[in-house]
């Protein structure tokens, strides 16, 4: 009875250790994870250093040597050692001297962070110069340091308030690129809603939109610009949900008042789309896409520079999608007859450059609807 009692008390105890080693390990886990950010692949930080004068190497790292925080400090004199060793290696921070023999200013940080977009970059400069140090900011830099015996002293201050910063931006960045995301999911679900009422309609914005994306790559514009293009392609014509689908489809040319409704559709589709901040001008892009240079088009008869780029552009598309497809009121005219008529009034209705781009892309590029 007694050795049975023995036993039990021993099962409970092993038991109890066990609780409390997974307690502990809990406990150890979670300080871990408060104490270190997860951009850190543990609580040390590394760092490289691009210092061609050795004294000052030298005197980096000996403060550095004194913070237990920081740990495999490597070290090059050249922009180009340094760029090798970001290939194969992760850093949490680097700090840059400007003159290096290889490179000398500015492009150095660029050099770098195109290598490695998330390093954040400290420079350590000889003088104070601060008309440098707002551009080596403005480049990517993360700080700016004047290389003496006391500024030095906060080294690893200064390194870790740079590794915090671009983690704040890095997460910043994140949060823009999911706001971005949900504003062209709202764009897309607003050109679902027209397929859904108008799929003529529909159809008629899904050729368009490949067409101004095909021509504004052709003009090699950004590619914000470019998205901001085709999402304002995607649903140029919205407006036209205000339309009578009678009006819409009628197999005849349209009476005076009926053409006077339709040509409402872009301001309508503005109305619609105004209050929502895009990152792109959606709303202005669909006001203006029926303005044309000479004034003659609608709704305000803007002209020339008074109509957007992305408008002159998804105005070229549409017309061209339109002239080439088949209408309730008429048959196709085809690719050519639409590549005419933008040639013709070139530089009179449509923008030079964009009509020249658009049959580059037909003829040199070979595109087809
Ligand atoms: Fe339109």
């Amino acid at each position: 009875m007694q050795e049975k009692k023995i036993q039990f008390m021993h099962i409970i105890l092993i038991y109890f250790h066990y609780l409390f080693d997974i307690i502990l390990f809990s406990v150890y886990k979670s300080a871990k994870s408060a104490a270190w950010p997860d951009y850190m692949t543990d609580n040390k930080i590394r760092l490289l250093l691009l210092e061609s004068n050795l004294s000052d190497a030298r005197l980096i790292r000996e403060q550095l040597a004194g913070d237990k925080t920081f740990t495999d400090i490597l070290f090059a004199t050249k922009l180009s050692d340094g760029l090798e060793i970001l290939r194969s290696q992760n850093f949490d921070a680097a700090l840059l001297n400007l003159e290096l023999p290889d490179s000398s200013g500015l492009k150095a940080i660029e050099s770098l962070l195109s290598r490695k977009p998330t390093l954040p970059v400290i420079i350590l400069a000889g003088n104070n110069e601060e008309n440098i140090a707002m551009e080596a900011v403005r480049r990517g830099a993360q700080d700016y340091l004047i290389k003496n015996s006391a500024s030095i002293s906060f080294l690893p201050r200064i390194i870790r308030y740079a590794m915090e910063r671009k983690n704040a931006e890095r997460e910043l960045n994140k949060s823009l690129e999911k706001l971005t995301r949900s504003l062209s999911g709202t764009v897309k679900a607003m050109a679902m809603t027209v397929e859904m009422k108008d799929p003529y309609t529909a159809d008629h914005q899904k050729r368009g939109t490949r067409l101004a994306h095909a021509i504004a790559e052709e003009m090699r514009l950004d590619a914000k610009v470019i998205e901001g293009i085709q999402l304002a392609s995607m649903i140029h014509d919205i407006g036209k949900i205000s339309i009578p689908g009678e009006i819409l489809s009628k197999p005849c040319i349209l009476s005076s008042p009926e053409f006077n409704l339709v040509k409402t559709h872009p301001l309508v589709g503005y109305e619609i789309l105004k209050e929502i901040e895009f990152p792109w001008p959606i709303a202005e892009i669909v006001l203006q896409h029926h303005e044309r240079l000479d004034g003659s088009g609608y709704p305000y008869g803007l002209k020339n520079d008074e109509i957007i780029l992305e408008a002159k552009i998804l105005a070229v598309a549409d017309v061209v999608e339109a002239i080439a497809s088949h209408r309730p009121y008429r048959p196709a005219f085809g690719i050519d007859d639409a590549i005419a008529e933008i040639s013709r009034m070139r530089g009179v209705l449509y923008d030079t450059n964009v009509v020249t781009s658009c049959i580059s892309v037909f003829q040199d590029k070979k595109y087809l609807f």
